[in-house]
């Protein structure tokens, strides 16, 4: 591992084992950005966690960086030069601080890829994602332990599958749980330059209905939760339509058996948490075509939530979706986020409506998108801003 306290040596060391295109990484106490920012025009924040930042700076600006610090800070140095991106960021994942921490935030949330947004956001389509709602609540149901639950995630993989073709960056993926027949399905773009840290977009795949002979019952679940999976499709139509690279890995997942106990969302999370996997972000997308609360389109719900990532979620609607926002609570661990969060990740759910106001009809045969207008204009709204999420973090 090359690493070096800076000092002279660093300086001159950088003139020979310069990274990329010039610039190198360095991690810094995150008390002194704002005054390297001032003083250097190459200084850029690419992440924070516990009190550390990695910042990019060109190799010329080290000197500069050096004196600042030793001039407002009063430190010698006060900085760690890295040969790479990665190495830097694995300062600040290895800071214990940072893994499975439930009130920091996990990153620097900015908001600065305006073109990329702009123009996703701009090309949503209702119909493409009014097609897969109808698609997915023409199953009879999709009941974790029914064939039919498990033939509507064979059509999803194909799907997403189809939507990923020539990309060899891309995989779509069962994950198969033991103890059910029905699989989630996991979408991955891997990451350019940060692939460790996984950017996760996500909702329940299976629906519900009835008490006895559930495997038969007929729930369409077209609200809860075919809205969910078809936004998250329609993010996937976008990024590989336009043939998006994030820098970031992101996940797309449709989760198996949410409706018995989140018990897929479940799995995938502690497998995550095992294997000691570095998820910076979850969005859950779990019923998202009805607009049940008049003044408000989105609705973030405060519990089993990360309080950062919410508050970023909302600036990302003020930029990009501008449409009324506010909070409710669930009250309970109501959906996937609350497996991510309970396996100390951050995670939100940008939700319908507030819960007073919830959709009478689900889990019930009557759960059809004709309850919801027949369109899908409200999810379209939700996609867009699962679109800001996926770029502005998949940076
Ligand atoms: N989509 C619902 C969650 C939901 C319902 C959120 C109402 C907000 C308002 C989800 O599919 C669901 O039904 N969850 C279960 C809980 C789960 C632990 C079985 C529920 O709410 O009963
Ligand atoms: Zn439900």
């Amino acid at each position: 591992m090359f690493k070096l306290i800076i000092g002279l040596s660093t300086i001159l060391a950088t003139s020979v084992f310069a990274a990329p295109k010039d610039y190198l990484y360095v991690t810094i106490g995150s008390d002194a950005v704002s005054g390297a920012d001032k003083s250097l025009s190459t200084g850029k924040e690419i992440a924070t966690a516990g009190g550390i930042s990695v910042m990019r700076i060109h190799k010329n600006e080290v000197l500069k960086l050096s004196t600042m610090m030793h001039d407002k800070f009063n430190r010698c140095g006060g900085f760690v030069a890295h040969e790479s991106l990665e190495e830097a960021q694995k300062v600040l994942s290895n800071g214990l601080t940072r893994k499975f921490s439930k009130s920091m935030p996990f990153l620097t949330y900015t908001i600065d890829q305006q073109e990329t947004v702009e123009s996703l956001v701009a090309q949503t389509s209702e119909f493409s994602i009014r097609t897969v709602i109808e698609k997915l609540s023409s199953y009879r149901n999709r009941y974790y332990k029914a064939q039919t639950g498990v033939d509507s995630q064979a059509w999803l993989k194909g799907k997403w599958t189809e939507l990923g073709e020539g990309r060899s960056d891309v995989k779509v993926e069962y994950f198969n749980h033991s103890r059910w027949p029905q699989p989630s399905v996991v979408m991955t773009i891997e990451g350019n330059s940060l692939k460790d840290e996984i950017v996760v977009i996500g909702g329940h795949a299976d629906s519900i209905a009835g008490f006895w002979g559930r495997e038969r019952a007929h729930a369409p679940g077209a609200d809860d939760n075919a809205s969910g999976i078809a936004t998250v499709t329609e993010v996937i139509r976008l990024a590989m339509e336009n043939g998006y690279t994030p820098e970031r890995t992101i996940k797309f997942m449709a989760y198996a058996a949410e409706e018995v106990g989140l018990l897929g969302s479940k799995e995938i999370a502690n497998t995550y948490k095992k294997a000691g996997k570095n998820v910076v972000g979850v969005l859950q997308l779990d019923m998202t075509n009805h607009k049940g609360t008049e003044d408000l389109d989105i609705v973030f719900m405060s519990d089993f939530t990360n309080e950062s990532q919410n508050k970023f979620l909302a600036k990302l609607i003020d930029t990009y979706v501008k449409v009324p926002w506010g909070w409710s609570q669930c009250g309970y661990g109501c959906s996937d986020h609350a497996s991510w969060h309970n396996a100390g990740y951050p995670a939100s759910i940008p939700f319908e409506s507030t819960m007073r106001d919830i959709n009478g009809k689900i889990h019930t045969k009557h759960d059809t998108i004709e309850q919801s207008g027949g369109n899908a204009d409200h999810a379209e709204k939700f996609a867009k801003l699962a679109v800001a999420f996926m770029v502005e973090l998949g940076k």
